[in-house]
């Protein structure tokens, strides 16, 4: 097949290890929605970063470590991090909503393809980066799962700043839940109309919150990172599907990366990235895995979250890369969008879905 020069060049670029000038095209303006970033063109490396709709910056920043030769792991935990800085994001690290008791725990995992190594962290407070304190546990253990206090006496060894993890935005927030979700308890209930349930609430119980982002690098490896405080307003120790290899996360080198955000419960219970890796292992494509593994999880949730119709009263989303560079995305309720950067630079898309929300 023809090739312009043009892209022989850009190829040979990435070959070479020369890729600070693919690096510098990042620099270029990324829009929320459109395409501002790089257009590396190769057919035989397609290195593309996957993540939640909220992760637009962050597969800016991974692949910008993609295009500089950098490792898929690196590439994802240097992502997710810009979450976890981010008070605004109500869902993961610093600004994450608490739970019952007002305390922020986080919950993250990662996993590296050509290792094929793993490591995690649960209910983990104090510490806004357990993404990276879960790389650590798979580097520097010979272990996969550390929680509570354990993990942040492990976190501290490493170095790592404790700071309370409670904004002001996500106090007022838990006040606002404390005070609103019984009217049999000590506390006066100001709002008496779901409607004026705070735009972050709406967002949380919408959408879920968490950041999961998988990265193919330009050396064909994958990696994958999941981040989150969880349920909001969890009973103190939940721990949800974000730690959990296999449910939150899972990455096969020789198949695939697939990561989720939404609720963890029903992904625990049908291991469902590992599932998701399993499909595209058999030869489905990144959106019909994903969807195929809705599909499972609707069918087998039989108790709890469902309507009386038996329609599910929960979402879950997917995010998936093939080893060939391919992607995909699917949710069980509409209206969820990820974010992706690929050859065609950054942007955001609507996933697949099962059932038309409401
Ligand atoms: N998927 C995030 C959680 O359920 O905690």
């Amino acid at each position: 097949m023809f090739r312009s020069a043009t892209t022989r060049k850009r190829r040979d670029f990435l070959r070479t290890g020369i890729v600070a000038a693919a690096g510098s095209m990042l620099g270029l303006k990324v829009t929320k929605g459109g395409v501002g970033a790089p257009a590396i063109k190769s057919k035989t490396l397609r290195p593309v970063a996957i993540s939640s709709g909220n992760g637009l910056a962050a597969t800016e920043k991974a692949m910008e470590i993609v295009f500089n030769g950098g490792d898929c792991l690196d590439a994802a935990v240097a992502g997710v991090k810009i979450q976890e800085d981010d008070p605004e994001d109500t869902s993961v690290g610093y600004g994450g909503l608490p739970n019952e008791r007002g305390v922020v725990q986080l919950d993250a995992s990662v996993m590296h393809g050509p290792t094929h190594r793993a490591g995690a962290v649960g209910a983990l407070e104090n510490i806004r980066y357990a993404s990276e304190v879960a790389k650590i546990i798979m580097e520097r253990t010979k272990r996969v799962f550390l929680v509570g206090k354990g993990a942040l006496e492990f976190a501290r060894m490493y170095g790592f700043k404790e700071e309370n993890l409670l904004t002001e935005q996500a106090r007022s927030l838990w006040q606002y839940w404390i005070e609103n979700r019984s009217k049999f308890d000590d506390y006066m209930t100001p709002t008496e109309s779901l409607d004026d349930i705070p735009e972050q609430l709406r967002y949380f119980i919408d959408t879920g919150g968490t950041i999961n982002l998988n990265v193919l690098d330009t050396h064909g490896n994958l990696g994958g990172c999941t981040t989150t405080s969880g349920l909001a307003f969890k009973i103190p120790g939940r721990i949800g599907d974000s730690p959990i290899i296999g449910a939150g996360l899972y990455v096969d080198n020789e198949f695939g990366a697939a990561g989720s955000t939404g609720l963890g419960e029903v992904n625990i219970q049908t291991c469902a990235s590992f599932l998701v890796v399993e499909e595209m292992g058999r030869g489905k494509t990144p959106t019909d895995a994903c969807m195929a593994v809705c599909q499972r999880i609707v069918e087998r949730t039989k108790v709890g979250y469902l309507w009386r119709d038996g329609r599910p009263a929960f979402n879950v989303n997917f995010y998936a890369i093939n080893k060939r560079g391919e992607f995909g995305c699917a949710s069980i309720l509409s209206g969820s969008q990820y974010a992706v950067h690929d050859e065609d630079g950054a942007r955001h898309m609507d996933a697949a879905y099962l059932y038309e929300r409401g």
